[in-house]
């Protein structure tokens, strides 16, 4: 057993499950904090949709982040963990009634608005209610975020957001709307972006844009810019806390922040990624004639990455103390061939009961789970329930 990244106990636990190291999660909340402090008017809220693990939503909350949250689900769990409702953004492009009634009857900051009906809707329920509703509107820059094609937003045809091109009409139907308050702008480039250049790109179109309604007279409290920092999933042991120097050198150096405007954060994966790993046993080694399968009980149902968007996880075996090292496919027990974690990975000599742990993933692992196949939703551990 790997102690010094794995508490004792750990292996007496039913796998397959996230085990969340939460030293870890406070470093890097601690750094995200340094850099919010030091950069007047920014603020930094945590994606939910990343992970809503209560244990974990407890921790951010201590940390004073704000929360993005994308349905009325994540609202209540936001809530329920005690993060402040004033620190609410609500983006989505397809919010139900009762989750606006929900945003509204808690006085959040704002909804990210993505389309002119979803406007209408919002001015509809607010004015029933006599409360004016906040809105930033969403609006695709077009500036290519280098990634997978299924976590890359932002592009003109995208189902999110409004078009740079309708952005006057639409602010002006915004500010025609009784019930409705404009406080700014959102934009959301994509995900696992390494690249600091897009971000730069996604500054310079922001400073536009600015320009553009200045001219016409239009002023902005808010610039919401998401979320999209990466995370090093080839070296996760040695590259644990993200980028976020060069992330918010970014932002403050490239975007020009107007008298008295915020600039608002929505990070989620780089601040969960890296504290979470799927633990899973092994249960059959299976010597095929050209490759060999280490078979665990963890599947796609508990972590649909590699599956959903081919994305490469490193898998440790951290039981064996074998130093010899074979070649294998980790696959899961699901009767669907993408059940695959990874392809020719080289782990020592592994047998039946060994523990394997697939890194980097604390960030779009739990919340994506399902219960294909009658399985169990995975659970959770994090290192303080060891202690
Ligand atoms: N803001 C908006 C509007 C978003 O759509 C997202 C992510 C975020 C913020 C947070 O992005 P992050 O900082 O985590 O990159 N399930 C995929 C990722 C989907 C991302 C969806 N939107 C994955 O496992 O890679």
């Amino acid at each position: 057993m790997n102690t010094k990244r794995y508490p004792k106990g750990l292996e007496s636990i039913q796998t397959p499950f996230y085990y969340y190291d939460t030293d870890l999660l406070r470093t890097t909340l601690a750094s995200i904090k340094n850099y919010e402090d030091a950069n007047e008017g920014f603020c930094v809220h945590y994606a939910i949709k990343a992970n809503a693990n209560p244990k974990l939503l407890s921790i951010i909350q201590e940390y004073g982040l704000g929360i993005d949250c994308v349905s009325g689900g994540e609202i209540q769990a936001s809530l329920d963990a005690g993060f402040d409702p004033r620190k609410i953004v609500f983006a989505g492009v397809g919010k139900s009634d009762w989750e606006i009634e929900l945003g509204l009857d808690n006085d959040i900051l704002c909804f990210n608005v993505e389309s002119i009906p979803e406007l209408e809707v919002i001015n509809e329920i607010a004015t029933k209610k006599k409360k004016k509703a906040n809105v930033c509107l969403r609006i695709n820059p077009e500036v290519g975020a280098h990634t997978h094609t299924n976590i890359a937003t932002g592009r003109a045809e995208d189902k999110f957001g409004i078009s740079m091109e309708d952005m006057e009409t639409v602010i002006q139907l915004t500010q025609s709307l009784p019930y409705i308050h404009f406080m700014g702008l959102h934009f959301h480039i994509g995900s696992q972006i390494l690249d600091m250049a897009d971000f730069e790109a996604l500054c310079e179109r922001v400073n536009e844009l600015q320009d553009r309604l200045e001219a016409q007279q239009v002023k902005l409290e808010i610039i919401n810019v998401g979320g999209g920092l990466g995370v090093d999933y080839n070296s996760p042991e040695t590259n644990d806390v993200p980028n976020f120097k060069d992330f918010f050198n970014t932002y403050r150096e490239r975007l020009h922040l107007r008298e008295g405007q915020t600039l608002h954060f929505e990070l989620g994966r780089a601040v969960v990624a890296q504290c979470g790993s799927l633990i899973t046993k092994t249960l059959y080694v299976k010597k095929g004639n050209q490759r060999q399968f280490v078979i665990v009980d963890a599947g796609f149902t508990d972590l649909i990455r590699p599956a959903l968007y081919q994305a490469h996880h490193k898998i440790v075996n951290i039981t064996s103390d074998e130093t010899e090292t074979e070649t294998y496919d980790v696959v899961g027990p699901i009767c669907e061939s993408s059940d695959v974690f990874d392809t020719d990975v080289v782990l020592p000599k592994t047998k039946r009961g060994d523990l394997i742990a697939i890194l980097s993933a604390g960030a779009y692992g739990e919340t994506m789970a399902s219960q294909y196949n009658c399985r169990p939703l995975v659970q959770g551990y994090t290192k303080d329930d060891f202690a």
